[in-house]
């Protein structure tokens, strides 16, 4: 019987999915999950057959060029892509996959989590409660906003979009969108789409960002798209932190351009722009979008779904490159 393949797993994956990896492979868990440098990680890679990696590793063209020759395959344990030179993958002849679909409703029950948290003010009460300063029950105090009836903008109309949209309209928002092009009506349901995704911005009570990282969506919500949004705006990002430029957003948070902003990712994670967290209208959570039990377990399962359909000889469920 041929020896079961080698894969390394760059980070600590929850249980089930070490369990899974384990039986049917020979794997190289990281069970204090530290992170790999692309050193350590090509040195790591010497004689596998395929690397299950997370976004902290940053496969560049560089790296995958100098992967050992018996690496065959990547599952990356993320929807997210752009650690990954695709054409340098494509160009080495190496398969790489990703996990669409399983982490859509946890990552957009957090953008409505973010929505509702921004208009109701909910983590600056929770601080002054537990900070014992409560002082009573006031009708001017926290006063915050209603979500119902609000015009909610999507830019990046996906799976993760669709998602929100979803939810959001369960709050009689008004949806508009932009997206690369316009849905056919069954996935809009009645959203209203702007081919330009300035104008969308004039009708925001908030703005969701929702599209994938790329060249194209750098900094796309920059000084002057921020200057556009109405006053009375919340931006939410649940998708990428370097689809907005922070350093704008935090001067256009500090010149109360927009009336706050509700984060899961930022441009430089782990780090956070201390202006960010100096502001008290930012709701900031540590990228955990799709940290539900159920969910991380249904991405690990998915790396190994395609990780098995390759040493099989199939065409794994959900192919990058
Ligand atoms: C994704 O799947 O891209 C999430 O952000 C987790 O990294």
């Amino acid at each position: 019987m041929a020896e079961r393949p080698i894969v390394i797993a760059t980070r600590k994956l929850p249980p089930a999915v070490e369990d899974r990896l384990s039986r049917d492979y020979r794997a190289a868990l990281n069970p204090d999950d530290s992170l790999y440098e692309a050193e350590a990680l090509l040195r790591a890679a010497e004689g596998a057959d395929a690397l299950f990696v997370l976004p902290s590793e940053k496969l560049t063209a560089d790296v995958i060029g100098r992967l050992p020759a018996s690496i065959r395959a990547v599952a990356t344990f993320s929807v997210g892509h752009e650690h990954i030179d695709l054409p340098a993958a494509r160009k080495r002849g190496l398969v790489v996959t990703n996990t669409p679909d399983v982490l859509t409703a946890a990552t957009a029950d957090l953008a409505m989590l973010l929505i509702l948290t921004c208009a109701r003010r909910t983590f600056e009460t929770q601080d002054i409660l537990r900070a014992g300063k409560w002082p009573r029950m006031a009708p001017t105090w926290m006063l915050g906003t209603d979500v119902t009836g609000k015009h909610l903008g999507i830019f990046g109309m996906g799976r993760i979009g669709r998602a929100l949209a979803q939810r959001a309209r369960g709050f009689d928002m008004t949806i508009h969108y932009h997206n690369r092009s316009r849905l056919p009506a069954d996935l809009e349901a009645g959203a209203i789409y702007h081919a330009d995704a300035d104008e969308m911005l004039d009708h925001c009570d908030f703005l969701s960002l929702n599209s994938p990282a790329s060249t194209e969506t750098h900094h796309w919500l920059n000084a002057d798209r921020l200057a556009r949004l109405p006053d009375r705006a919340f931006v939410i990002n649940t998708s990428r932190g370097p689809v907005i430029d922070e350093a704008a957003l935090v001067a256009a948070l500090q010149e109360g351009q927009i009336a706050g902003a509700g984060l899961d990712v930022y441009e430089h994670e782990p780090q956070i722009h201390p202006g960010l967290i100096a502001q008290k209208n930012t709701y900031l959570l540590p990228h955990i979008g799709s940290a539900t039990i159920e969910t991380r377990n249904a991405m690990g399962f998915k790396c190994l779904d395609n990780l098995d359909a390759v040493f099989a000889g199939r065409e794994p469920p959900n192919r990058l490159a």
